[in-house]
């Protein structure tokens, strides 16, 4: 329950978390079951995650449902996590209002069904108008792909190759850069995730299977950056 837990102050609170939700195979695996029955239980841990980034007070969270070099996993598991994309989008249209929360996807869509683009779009477009929290779920999205579509975009126009022009062409483009970066599962990497977002992150490694991280699991790792003193390259502030 989210009533019990101490609330941060604002200004310690990170705007953008963004998550890798690892360990879904392992976490079934460890209970004898398919790798399907760990990606159904990520969906119901994504949730209450959901739920708590949102009560806390975060405005961004960006959570990885699926990578592009997820694409490569055997045609059977990349099926069934595109089956769940689509039942969960299903069931989730029907209680958009949760808490406000404004749902975007970011990513290369292009090689998914129509009916999946479909319901990324509508659910887009019924939540845009929003106050709540804001949303991204990033579905075959890779971090090299985002940079060299602004690139991309930028060449085509023939404009200047800049940080910022750049920056204003990712698929993130008018939110705050990620200040925290949640991996569970144990591995210590970033899995061409947001990788230019996250420059200046605190990033969080925990061993906690994604399918058993709770909303206080979230707390801790809200607690944890509240604690740690951001420098951006420059000397700390005299105290
Ligand atoms: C993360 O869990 C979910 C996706 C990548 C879709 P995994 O499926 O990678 O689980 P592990 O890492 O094999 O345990
Ligand atoms: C990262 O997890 C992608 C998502 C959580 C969607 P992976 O399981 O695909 O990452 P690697 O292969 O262990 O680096
Ligand atoms: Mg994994």
């Amino acid at each position: 329950m989210t009533a019990s837990v101490p609330s941060i102050p604002t200004d310690q609170l990170p705007k953008h978390v963004a998550i890798i939700m690892d360990g879904n195979g392992r976490w079934a695996k460890q209970r004898s079951q398919p790798r399907a029955f760990g990606h159904r239980a990520g969906v119901r841990a994504a949730r209450k995650v959901v739920r708590a980034a949102s009560h806390a007070g975060v405005e961004v969270l960006t959570m990885f449902a699926f990578s592009q070099e997820n694409w490569h996993r055997p045609l059977e598991e990349v099926s069934l996590l595109m089956r769940l994309f689509v039942a969960t989008l299903k069931r989730q249209i029907a209680k958009l209002e949760e808490y406000g929360l404004v749902w975007r996807f970011i990513g290369d869509h292009s090689a998914f069904a129509p009916e999946l683009r479909q319901l990324m779009a509508e659910t887009e477009a019924r939540t845009r108008s929003n106050k709540g929290m804001t949303l991204l779920i990033a579905v075959g999205y890779g971090g090299q792909w985002d940079i060299a579509q602004a690139a991309a975009q930028l060449a085509e126009k023939a404009q200047a190759i800049t940080p910022e022009a750049i920056e204003s062409r990712l698929v993130t483009a008018g939110y705050p850069a990620v200040d925290l970066l949640i991996r569970t599962g144990g591995e210590s990497r970033i899995s061409n995730f947001l990788l230019w977002q996250a420059a200046y992150a605190e990033l969080y490694f925990c061993n906690t299977l994604w399918p058993e991280f709770e909303s206080k699991n979230l707390h801790e790792a809200l607690s944890w950056f509240a604690g740690r003193q951001r420098r951006f390259g420059r000397v700390p502030e005299a105290t």
